[in-house]
């Protein structure tokens, strides 16, 4: 089960980072929930504002069988759509894994691994959802909370419990069929293959044509020639 193990804390620098220093000290499923933190880590070196009213929780795995990365930032942003949609909020996947809504960011994800003697050890799933947070002004054009989007506010214990058993229920079902879970993400996805899209290439703006979709590179033909993008800043919208 994911959260059975529960640790709830005021104040901490960052769950990712609580999780990392005491991983030895909590069981497979554990989540750690900060009401705020004070050095949010978001992904490629990026910091990430988690003031109090926003869901900022890390599930720590112990996998004993070797399960890819990216197989569970898939399953939680599934399992973090399927919830909104619930909701009535139309949410979808960005490529490769921020939820989004209307154009705007409502949910990232940091997934990391500890490895000890080059074996995966760890496995630390961190979520940052803004739920009933204020989106700061100069944020306000890029980012959206579920208190905006629905116009008030929404129990934040109902969100980390739907999304747990829903991720579980996933992790369960297809875990030997990663394939499957490709499938399922691919459903929610912006952009599809075939999509026209503007990239930035060698700092140039261009169109281009998705044509492989991957967990880390974007397949895109600009004129004929192929290129791959490795992230969502490339993406121009
Ligand atoms: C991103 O989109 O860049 C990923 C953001 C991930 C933020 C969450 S909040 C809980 C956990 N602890 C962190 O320091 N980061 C993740």
């Amino acid at each position: 089960m994911i959260g059975e193990e529960i640790e709830v804390l005021y104040e901490v620098d960052s769950t990712n980072e609580f999780l990392k220093r005491n991983y030895k000290s909590f069981h497979d499923g554990a989540i750690v929930v900060a009401i705020k933190q004070t050095a949010g880590k978001g992904r490629m070196g990026r910091s990430w504002y988690s003031p109090e009213g926003g869901l900022w929780y890390s599930v720590l795995f112990k996998p004993k069988i070797h399960i890819n990365l990216h197989v569970y930032t898939k399953i939680f942003s599934i399992a973090i759509v399927e919830v909104l949609r619930k909701l009535k909020i139309k949410a979808y996947i960005k490529w490769p894994n921020d939820i989004y809504y209307n154009g705007k960011k409502l949910c990232g994800i940091l997934s990391e691994a500890v490895s000890v003697n080059d074996r995966v050890v760890a496995i630390i799933v961190g979520i940052g959802l803004n739920v009933n947070n204020d989106i700061p002004e100069e944020l306000k054009d890029v980012a959206v909370s579920v208190k905006d989007i629905l116009r008030k506010k929404v129990k934040i214990t109902y969100l980390l419990d739907s999304i747990n058993k829903h991720a579980w229920n996933i992790l369960v079902n297809y875990r030997n069929e990663t394939e499957n879970i490709t499938k399922l993400w691919k459903r929610y996805l912006v952009p599809k293959e075939g999509d026209i899209l503007k990239v930035k290439a060698d700092d140039e703006i261009v169109e281009g044509k998705v044509l492989k979709i991957s967990d880390d590179i974007l397949y895109v033909d600009v004129g004929g020639k192929v290129i791959g993008v490795q992230s969502i800043h490339q993406l121009v919208e």
